[in-house]
């Protein structure tokens, strides 16, 4: 936020130093153009007087007056519009050399300006990626907190399901799975959970047992997967 602030600054000063630079070269045009218009003026002045004389010299050596006049007025007009003609081609000159100049700058400021711009965007476009990478792992701590929690939850659920489906074993096995089942059995107490679902799926399939796994065959038929892995979770709770 504070570095795209401070590209603005630059790039509003860069304008704002071009905008007195191209005001002096629009001055500078205005001031060419005064000059000529005023030695225009001065011209004509002058031109006027050399009609105005010649006018006199006429008058004296006693000739056509009127046609003198005239023709020293149509001279001396020739002369301004053609000092006019000058004074303009100047004037003209002048304002495409500033104009050429104020391009010249707008083009620098511009390129000035572009330039200042790329690298506030790459700065912008770093800073989106680094947010979103925070972002990312936090999305992915809060996740993995979730899938935590909710794994504990279940696993507190199946224990607490298993709890209840235990009460028919209780009677062979030992309210806490102490007992060696009908003396024949292994104590089951301390098994993983992992072990007890593979030897209840085992008896339920007739592929797992020892002498007696009938009995535990016709305990385990009853017993969904569901089941097995609620009590497989809440014997291995029992230590
Ligand atoms: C009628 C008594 C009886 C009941 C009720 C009983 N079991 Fe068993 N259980 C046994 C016997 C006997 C064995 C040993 C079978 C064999 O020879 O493999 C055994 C074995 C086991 C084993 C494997 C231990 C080993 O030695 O490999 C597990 C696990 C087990 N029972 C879990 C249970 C669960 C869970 C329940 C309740 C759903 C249950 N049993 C109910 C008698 C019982």
């Amino acid at each position: 936020m504070k570095k795209t602030f401070l590209y603005s600054l630059v790039v509003a000063s860069l304008l704002v130093g071009c905008g007195d630079t191209l005001k002096e070269s629009a001055s500078g045009a205005m001031d060419k153009a005064k000059e000529a218009a005023s030695e225009v003026a001065s011209k004509a002045a002058d031109h006027a007087k050399e009609a105005a004389a010649g006018a006199a010299e006429a008058v004296k050596s006693g000739g056509n007056v009127a046609e003198a006049a005239k023709e020293a007025v149509k001279e001396a007009a020739s002369k301004t519009v053609e000092s006019a003609k000058e004074a303009a081609g100047a004037a003209t000159e002048a304002a495409k050399e500033a104009a050429s100049g104020a391009v010249e700058k707008a083009k620098e400021a511009a390129s000035s300006a572009t330039e200042a711009a790329k690298e506030g965007a790459e700065k912008a476009a770093e800073a989106a990626k680094e947010t979103t990478e925070q972002a990312t792992e936090g999305a992915k701590e809060a996740a993995a907190g979730a899938a935590a929690a909710a794994t504990e939850a279940a696993s507190g659920g199946a224990a607490e399901a298993g709890a209840k489906l235990y009460t028919k074993c209780a009677g062979c096995h030992g309210a806490k799975a102490e007992k060696k089942a009908l003396g024949a059995s292994q104590v089951i107490a301390g098994w993983d959970a992992v072990k007890v679902e593979e030897a209840l799926k085992g008896y339920k399939a007739g592929t797992y047992g020892g002498a007696m796994k009938g009995v535990m065959k016709g305990q385990a038929a009853g017993l969904s997967d569901d089941d097995i892995k609620a009590l497989a979770a809440y014997i291995s709770t029992l230590k």
